[in-house]
C-alpha cells in the first residue's frame, strides 16, 4: 500500500492520516479475541491500572502469531518504510485495554519526549501507529490529538509517575491550552479495524472509559532503522533492542491466520 501526494502532503501539515476499516471484521476478530486471552495471563509484560483490569500489554508480537503478523502486516509497514526512505524496525509495540469502567486516563503527551528522554532515539523518525481492535466511539476514552502540533518540537515536559500506572512525560495544562487554540483537538472515532497513523510528536492523550464498552487498541511504533535508539534504560520488552529490518509478510497473511484459528472454524 503506497501513500498518495496527497496523503503524504495531509500527513506533513496535520501530523497524521486516518484510515477506517483499514482490516477487516474477520482479520480483526482474532486478534480481538487473543487480546483478552493475553489480558488474562499473568505476564510481566501485562501491566494493570490500580483496579487490576488490564492497562497495556508490551511486545506481543513476540510471544503471539497473530499479533507478530499485525506487528510485519504492509498496510502497516509500507506506508511508513515510504515515508521515512528506509526500512524500519519494531521500537515498542503495545495493546492497550482502556477496559470497561476502569480503563484510566493517558494524559497529554508526545510519544517522541518519552523516546527521546528515556531511549536516547536521535530524532523523530519513529512513527505510531494505532490499530482498533474495538469500536472507537467518543464514549469510550477515544484518542484525542491536538493536530499539526508536530510542527512545534519537542515540548518541555515533566515526568508523571503518579497519576496512573504507567510513566510518561507530560505536557502542562498551559502549553496544551496554546495549542488547542491554534489546533483544535480531534477524536477519530471508527469501526474495529480502522488506523491512525500519527508523527511522534503529535500531542495527544485519552480520557478514561467509565462505559461498559471495551476500547482495545494496538501501537506499533516503527522507528527508521538508522534512527535506533542509543540508550537501554527501559526494559528491552518495553523499548526493543532488536534493530533488524521488519521484512512484511503478504496482505492476507492475518486473513489465513484467522481462517485457520477462528473459534468458529
Ligand atoms: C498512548 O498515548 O500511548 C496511549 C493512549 C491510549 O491508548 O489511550
Ligand atoms: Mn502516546
Amino acid at each position: 500500500m503506497k501513500l498518495t501526494d496527497q496523503q503524504l502532503a495531509e500527513f506533513d501539515e496535520l501530523g497524521y492520516l486516518f484510515t477506517p476499516s483499514c482490516f477487516s471484521e474477520a482479520e480483526i476478530q482474532v486478534l480481538r479475541d487473543e487480546a483478552e486471552e493475553i489480558y488474562k495471563s499473568d505476564r510481566k509484560e501485562v501491566w494493570r491500572e490500580d483496579t487490576g483490569a488490564p492497562r497495556t500489554a508490551f511486545a506481543a508480537h513476540t510471544y503471539n502469531e497473530a499479533f507478530r503478523l499485525l506487528g510485519s502486516h504492509p498496510r502497516l509497514i509500507d506506508p511508513v518504510s515510504q515515508l521515512f526512505g528506509e526500512q524500519v524496525y519494531m521500537h515498542q509495540y503495545k495493546i492497550n485495554a482502556k477496559a470497561p469502567f476502569d480503563g484510566a486516563v493517558w494524559q497529554w503527551h508526545q510519544d517522541y519526549g518519552t523516546w527521546a528522554r528515556d531511549d536516547g532515539m536521535p530524532e523523530p523518525r519513529a512513527m505510531n501507529i494505532a490499530v482498533f481492535l474495538d469500536e472507537v466511539m467518543p464514549i469510550n476514552g477515544p484518542l484525542m490529538f491536538i493536530p499539526k502540533s508536530h510542527k512545534r518540537g519537542t515540548l518541555d515536559a515533566s515526568h508523571d509517575t503518579t497519576t496512573t500506572s504507567y510513566p510518561l512525560w507530560t505536557l502542562d495544562n498551559d502549553t496544551v491550552t496554546e495549542l488547542a487554540d491554534a489546533g483544535g483537538i480531534i477524536a477519530p472515532t471508527g469501526p474495529a479495524g480502522s488506523v491512525m497513523m500519527f508523527h511522534g510528536n503529535l500531542v495527544h492523550a485519552s480520557p478514561p472509559n467509565i462505559t461498559p464498552y471495551p476500547r482495545k487498541i494496538v501501537y506499533l511504533t516503527l522507528n527508521a532503522v538508522s534512527n535506533h535508539i542509543t540508550k537501554f534504560n527501559r526494559e528491552d520488552w518495553i523499548a526493543h533492542r532488536d534493530f533488524t529490518p521488519i521484512d512484511p509478510v503478504s496482505d492476507d497473511a492475518l486473513l489465513e491466520y484467522a481462517r485457520s484459528h477462528s473459534k468458529a472454524a
